[in-house]
């Protein structure tokens, strides 16, 4: 027997990611966004409310990194999400992480996080008082560490956090099931 829910984002889970900006002095902020996911192959769509510090920020200088929340930094990452840079001036400076400026856009990248895309803001779309926001990605910025032999990202050394906005908690990634485009085979070959 199934109920209806009424209308709800039931894409579950959602990532944990860290969006970092510069304001027009080159301070640094950081939010959290959950409403986020990838487009096509090399751009990122994220939710954002119009009224955030990040957003201004972006605004100005059309670029933001998107850092991928890991599970030694959860406590910063909710920080990010729980205080503005509009009302806390040292928001970013309080969590003791470091930045430095990406190579490709004018955004920070935060060195703590393992995995960073690097983004030029290309399109902002209004949609009652929340932006949907698309950014091209022009650089992963990936700790050595998580990579594997062939140099690709493997996500079981990463740590990496995940959202559950039903219940409003994080948890970490679990176990790998099997390959995709192959498990099949399993019932179907
Ligand atoms: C788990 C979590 C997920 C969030 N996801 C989003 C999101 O997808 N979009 C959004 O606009 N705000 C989201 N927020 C709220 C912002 O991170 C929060 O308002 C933050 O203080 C904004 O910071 P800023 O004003 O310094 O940019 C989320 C907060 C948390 C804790």
């Amino acid at each position: 027997m199934k109920k209806n829910l009424g209308p709800l984002p039931a894409v579950c889970p959602m990532p944990v990611l860290m969006i970092g900006t510069y304001d027009e002095n080159g301070k640094v902020d950081v939010m959290n966004a959950a409403w986020g996911q990838i487009c096509d192959t090399d751009k990122i769509y994220i939710s954002l409310s119009d009224d955030h510090k990040t957003v201004l920020n972006f605004l100005k200088t059309k670029a933001f990194t998107v850092g991928l929340a890991d599970v030694d930094h959860l406590s910063e990452a909710d920080w990010f999400g729980t205080v503005s840079g509009n009302d806390t001036e040292d928001k970013f400076e309080r969590t003791g992480m470091h930045a430095v400026e990406s190579e490709f856009v004018k955004a920070p990248v935060i060195e703590e996080f393992p995995l960073t895309m690097e983004c030029e803001l290309i399109r902002v779309l209004e949609t009652d008082g929340v932006y949907a926001v698309m950014g091209k990605i022009v650089n992963v910025k990936a700790e050595e560490s998580i990579l594997n032999a062939e140099g690709k990202v493997d996500i079981t050394k990463a740590n990496l956090t995940l959202f559950d906005q039903f219940g409003n908690a994080y948890y970490r990634i679990g176990d790998k099931l099997a390959n995709a485009w192959e498990v099949w085979a399993e019932k179907f070959g």
